[in-house]
C-alpha cells in the first residue's frame, strides 16, 4: 500500500501528522509564529535560565544514558541545560518543524539531536532508560498531561532526573473571571492541576524540588494579553475562538491595571528511585 503520509526530514522513518486535531491546531500555531518565538518568550527564558542554575549541583549525579528536552521548541532549556551540566547535548523532541529550525539556523550540526515528535504517541524507544528528561512549557499542551508525566518518569533509569517546569491551573484567573463576568466561554488553554502533577510526581520520583512559583505580569488590557500570547504560538486551545461580539464583551469586563496577570508555574526536579 502507497505510503501517504509526508516523511519527517528529521526522522524519515516517522510521519509529520501530529495523533489529534488539537496537536495538528497546536503545531500549526507555533509554526506560524516560530520566528519571532525567543523575543517575545521571556518567562520562558527566565524558566529555563532558572532551571539551569538549579540543575549545576546535579552534574555529577546524571547517570550515562539517553538526555532528551521534551517539547524543546527553541531549545532554550536544551541550552541552558548543556552550559549548567556539561557532557553530551540534549536530544530535542518537538512537534513543529519551524521551531526546532530556529536553533538549526545557528548550529546545523544540531540536526543529529533533534528528533521531530509527536509526544502524544509516548517517548520514542531511543530514550529507555533515560538519564535526564526535561521540559518546560510543553506538557500543558500535551493530551492528559497526568499520564504523560507518570510516563515520562517511568521512562527514566533507576537514579536518571527528571527537570520540569510546566504552567498550571492557579494561572490567569482575571481571564476566567472577566470571561464568567461577559458570559462568554473561557477561550484560553485548560492548564494541568498543580496537585495532580505533584502527586504523580511523588509517586514516582526522590523529590529534590517541588515548587509552585508565581509571577505577576502587567495587565494592560485583553487585546495586548491576548496579542502577546498570539505572538509567540501559544494561542491555540480546545475552545472555538470568541466571535467579534464577545471579544468586545471580555475587552468590556477586563479588570485594570491594578489586577496583575498571573502565571503558577509548577517546578519539580526529582530523580527515579
Ligand atoms: C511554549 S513552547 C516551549 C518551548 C521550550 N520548551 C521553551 O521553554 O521555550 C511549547 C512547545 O511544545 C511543543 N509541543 C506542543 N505539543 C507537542 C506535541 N504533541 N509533541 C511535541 N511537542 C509539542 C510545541 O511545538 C512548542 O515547541
Amino acid at each position: 500500500m502507497a505510503h501517504t503520509e509526508p516523511l519527517n526530514p528529521l526522522n524519515p522513518l516517522s510521519p509529520l501528522s501530529p495523533s489529534s486535531r488539537f496537536g495538528g491546531r497546536v503545531r500549526d500555531c507555533f509554526n506560524r509564529h516560530a520566528a519571532a518565538y525567543e523575543q517575545g518568550a521571556g518567562l520562558q527564558k527566565a524558566i529555563a535560565a532558572r532551571l539551569g542554575q538549579l540543575c549545576r549541583s546535579l552534574r555529577p549525579q546524571i547517570p550515562a544514558g539517553p538526555r532528551a528536552d521534551l517539547g524543546a521548541g527553541s531549545g532554550l532549556l536544551s541550552r541552558a541545560l548543556e552550559t549548567s551540566l556539561g557532557g553530551p547535548p540534549l536530544l530535542r523532541l518537538d512537534l513543529c518543524t519551524e521551531l526546532l529550525a530556529q536553533e538549526r539556523s545557528g548550529d546545523p550540526g544540531l540536526v543529529h539531536h533533534q528528533l521531530l515528535w509527536d509526544l502524544n504517541s509516548g517517548l520514542p524507544r531511543q530514550l529507555n532508560g533515560a538519564g535526564l528528561l526535561a521540559s518546560s512549557f510543553a506538557l500543558q499542551w500535551l493530551e492528559q498531561p497526568p499520564q504523560r508525566l507518570q510516563e515520562w518518569c517511568r521512562q527514566l533509569q533507576s537514579g536518571g532526573w527528571l527537570v520540569l517546569a510546566v504552567p498550571t491551573a492557579g494561572s490567569f484567573g482575571i481571564w476566567r473571571t472577566a470571561s464568567a463576568q461577559a458570559k462568554v466561554p473561557f477561550s484560553g488553554l485548560e492548564l494541568p492541576e498543580a496537585e495532580q502533577l505533584e502527586t504523580i510526581a511523588r509517586q514516582e520520583l526522590d523529590l529534590q524540588r517541588l515548587q509552585r512559583l508565581r509571577f505577576s505580569w502587567p495587565n494592560q488590557g485583553a487585546l495586548p494579553f491576548l496579542r502577546q500570547i498570539r505572538e509567540i504560538g501559544a494561542l491555540a486551545s480546545r475552545q472555538r475562538h470568541l466571535r467579534p461580539g464577545e471579544l468586545r464583551r471580555l475587552v468590556a469586563h477586563w479588570p485594570a491595571a491594578d489586577q496583575p496577570l498571573r502565571w503558577e508555574v509548577l517546578l519539580l526536579v526529582g530523580r527515579r528511585r
